[in-house]
Formats: structure tokens, C-alpha cells, sequence
């Protein structure tokens, strides 16, 4: 009865064929639809989902192989099965080569077309299940521009989406170059915000005498070089967020007015008698501790408690190694596009040097050096010669020249493909045979990658 849910397309340009396959399928429990030509097919494939399509291979105008081509575009999970008579097979073959899920002969018996739509319905659904799985596996490594599949990371992907209706202040601690900016922008653009502007000012970057003319804009003549109005940065950021970089750097007398801002929701600028709502939320980021400024009296606490209504703490990298591989290929990935360089990987020695190294520069350091190593190098494979010998080391360097023919393999991505069998394997109850269909190697082949 379940088959019934299934809708197969047929076309043919024999009416006479049409009705009695159209028949023989009903019989069986599929719901069909016939077509006597490979246009009006095209046309219905782009209104309706089928579950398979059984086309014929001759036809008028455009034929079967044509039909094959477009229908991988229009409907890319629906397999295409190819009819043919005995004199064709030659044709029926290359269509498979193209893409079709099988052939059948129009002088077979009915068993046997009845078993390929079966064989044909499974492989469809397999299909299916292979992209969900695979979208997943990139939603779980990657949450906007971040990556990362640790734990840590995992979390911070989980609060952004547990904040996504809410518009509280924010605070981002970590170490210098642990991707705090980065999270302020993925906090920004997946919430209600998102499209009103994210305004980013660096505390330590503007001087103390600028900093609240900036930030509050003034009213013209409020001091001798205002020579007209001026919106501030806060007001900039309305029905926005603004992203306070490097909190502590901001003088005490500020963080009063800032505190001001965020209880009443308005700003008055420099030299201004009234003051102005705004509606913005605050994210503010530091990489250095602040409770020792609040003790030394350079940091305001009722401030503090105001800014970090939500913590985010970004771990460095040494202590998250398991993302490592991740940042490296997609950093390998984002700079080989916008150098226009073939290469596609790094060697497996030169992944472990950089998987112990300590990163002291964290993930801004990662990508430094991986852009200078694709700068070096001449190859396809990043190599421990392209690396510089503070993070190599000279011994493991010498090595790696002796390796370099042995270890052009993909090391970083035998790494996803092993954790891709292991999820296969527990989402097809260890069913090796599925999984080492699915993959489309040999059984050995994954007895051999189970082991590693
Ligand atoms: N998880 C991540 N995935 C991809 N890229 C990242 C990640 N974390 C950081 N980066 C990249 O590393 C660089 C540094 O990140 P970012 O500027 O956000 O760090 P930061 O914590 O604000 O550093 P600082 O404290 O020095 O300002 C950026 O180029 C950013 O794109
Ligand atoms: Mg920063």
C-alpha cells in the first residue's frame, strides 16, 4: 500500500507502450503519469516531483538521452531509468555512464521492471539521506563564517542560536585572534538585527580625547573645530548592534555615559541640551581579564554586569587542537580561490607539526601562516618546507623533505572521511554494505579505512 505514495513518470512516444506500462505499474501499486514526448516530460518534472522516471531512449525531437541531461537538473534525486530494445544496449550503457539508474529491455518481462523501479525507489531514497546527512555535517563544523566542530565552539554556535530572538548585551572574552569580531558579526547577522548596521569601534584604537566625540556625536559649536552637527557612532548603530572592541580601553568618565546609553536608551551628544532614543544592542569584547580593572578601580562593575548579560567565552586554539584541520583546509580552500592556486591540501607531517604547535596568535596567526605557506609553495600539498622553523622545527623539517613524495595524500580530509564512515555506520545500523555504496568504494577498501 505504501507504493502507492510513489509517482513514476513515463514517457514514451508510443501511445500503445505508454498505456500498457502505465498499466502494469498500477498494478504493482505506483501512481503514473505518461507523456508522449520528452519536452512535455521536461515540463511536468518542473511542476511535480517523481519518485523515478522510465523513459524511453528513441524518440522524436528530443530523445531519451537528451530528457536524461535536463532531468539531473530539474529533478537531481528522481533516477532515470532507460528503456531500450535489444539493438540499443550499446546507447542504454552510455546513458548509465551519463547518469541513468539503470536500463531495462522493452522485451524483458514485467519481473524484471517491476524489481529496477523497486532498486530504483531505494537508491533514491539513500540519495536523499546521503545530502541530509552531509548538510549536517557542515551545519555541525561551520555556523556562519565560523569554524570549528569542538565542543567549545559547538557551544558558541548554540548560544548564538539560542539569542537569535533576543537583543540582551553581550560579552566576548578570549585571547587575541580567537575570532571574537567574527562571533560579533554571527550574532548579528543571525538575529532579528540583522538588518539594520553593525558598528564596530576599537577602543584602543581611538584616543581618549576622540573617543566620546565619536561615540556621542556633538552639536555644531560644542567645542572650536565642531563646525557643524555630527551623529555619533552609538546613534550610527540604531536598531542595530554596536560591537565595543577592547572594553577596558575606554576611559572611566565614559563608561559612565555608556552605562547612561544602555539604562535609558538614549544618547545626548556633546554640547547638546536634550538627549535622543536609540535602540541598540551592545556587544563588547576583551582579551584581557576584567575583573583585575574592576579591583583597580579602572573599570566601572555596575558597567560590567550591564555588558555581559550573555558571556562568550572563546577558548584559544591549543586548547580546541581538534579544529585545527578543519581551519586549515578552509583556509587552504578560501585562499587557493582568491590566489587562483591549485592546491588542495596539506602533508601529514606538516598537519602534525601544526596540530602541536601553540598558537600563541591563535586562529589569526593560523590563517597568517597558511597564506604565506600557499604564497611559498609549489606545489599541490602544503609541505613542512613551507613552513616557517619556529613552528616546523628543523628536525622534523629535514624529515619532511626525505617524506615529500610519500605523504601527497589528503590528510586532512582522510580525517572528515573517516568521521564521515563512522556516522554512515551508526546511521545504517552498521550495514557495511550500504555504507561502502553510498561512498562508492569497494568493501575492502572501507574494512581497511574502519581499521585506521
Ligand atoms: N572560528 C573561526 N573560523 C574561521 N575563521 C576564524 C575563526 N576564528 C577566527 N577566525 C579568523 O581569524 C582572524 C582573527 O579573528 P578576529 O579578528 O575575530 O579575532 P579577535 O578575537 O577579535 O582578535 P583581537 O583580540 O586581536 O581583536 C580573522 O581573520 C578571522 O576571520
Ligand atoms: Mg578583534
Amino acid at each position: 500500500m505504501r507504493d502507492k505514495l510513489h509517482k513514476i513518470l513515463v514517457v514514451d512516444d508510443d501511445p500503445r507502450m505508454c498505456e500498457l506500462l502505465s498499466d502494469i505499474l498500477s498494478e504493482e501499486g505506483y501512481s503514473t503519469k505518461t507523456s508522449g514526448n520528452s519536452l512535455k516530460a521536461l515540463k511536468t518534472l518542473k511542476g511535480e516531483e517523481f519518485d523515478v522516471i522510465l523513459t524511453d531512449l528513441k524518440m522524436k525531437g528530443m530523445d531519451g538521452m537528451d530528457l536524461l541531461e535536463e532531468a539531473k537538473q530539474a529533478a537531481p534525486f528522481t533516477p532515470v531509468i532507460i528503456m531500450t530494445a535489444f539493438g540499443t544496449i550499446e546507447t542504454a550503457i552510455k546513458a548509465m555512464k551519463m547518469g541513468a539508474y539503470d536500463y531495462v529491455l522493452k522485451s524483458d518481462q514485467t519481473d524484471g521492471l517491476i524489481l529496477t523501479v523497486k532498486k530504483a525507489l531505494e537508491y533514491r531514497l539513500l540519495k536523499k539521506e546521503i545530502a541530509r546527512l552531509r548538510k549536517r555535517m557542515e551545519s555541525e563544523y561551520q555556523f556562519h563564517d565560523l569554524i570549528g566542530k569542538s565542543p567549545s565552539m559547538k557551544r558558541v554556535y548554540e548560544t548564538i542560536e539560542m539569542i537569535r530572538g533576543a537583543s540582551c548585551n553581550i560579552l566576548i572574552t578570549g585571547e587575541s585572534g580567537t575570532g571574537k569580531e567574527l562571533v560579533a558579526k554571527a550574532i548579528h547577522y543571525h538575529n532579528d538585527r540583522k538588518e539594520g548596521p553593525f558598528i564596530a569601534v576599537n577602543c584602543a584604537a581611538i584616543p581618549d580625547t576622540l573617543i566620546e566625540s565619536e561615540l556621542f556625536g556633538y552639536k555644531k559649536g560644542a567645542f572650536t573645530d565642531a563646525t557643524s552637527d555630527k551623529k555619533g557612532l552609538i546613534f550610527e548603530a540604531d536598531e542595530g548592534t554596536l560591537f565595543l572592541d577592547e572594553i577596558t580601553e575606554m576611559p572611566l568618565t565614559l563608561q559612565a555615559k555608556l552605562l547612561r546609553v544602555i539604562e535609558e536608551k538614549e544618547v545626548r551628544p556633546l554640547g547638546d541640551t536634550v538627549s535622543y532614543p536609540v535602540d541598540v544592542r551592545v556587544i563588547s569584547s576583551s582579551n584581557r581579564e576584567i575583573l583585575p580593572f574592576i579591583r583597580d578601580g579602572k573599570f566601572r562593575e555596575d558597567l560590567y554586569y550591564r555588558l555581559k548579560v550573555i558571556e562568550i567565552e572563546l577558548p584559544p586554539l591549543r586548547e580546541r587542537r581538534e579544529d585545527i584541520p578543519l581551519l586549515i583546509q578552509h583556509f587552504i580552500d578560501t585562499f587557493g580561490k582568491k590566489m587562483k592556486k591549485k592546491i588542495s591540501g596539506i602533508s601529514g607531517d606538516a598537519l602534525k607539526a601544526l596540530s602541536d604547535y601553540s598558537w600563541p596568535g591563535n586562529v589569526r596567526e593560523l590563517e597568517n601562516v597558511i597564506q604565506r605557506a600557499m604564497i611559498l609553495s609549489q606545489q599541490e600539498t602544503l609541505l613542512p618546507a613551507d613552513f616557517p622553523d619556529s613552528i616546523i622545527g628543523e628536525k622534523q623539517k629535514k624529515d619532511g623533505h626525505l617524506l615529500e613524495k610519500a605523504v601527497q595524500e589528503r590528510y586532512a580530509f582522510d580525517q572528515l572521511l573517516k568521521e564521515y564512515i563512522k556516522r554512515l555506520l551508526i546511521e545504517t545500523g552498521g550495514n557495511k554494505t550500504k555504507v561502502s555504496e553510498i561512498l562508492g568504494i569497494d568493501r575492502k577498501t572501507l574494512y581497511r579505512k574502519m581499521k585506521e
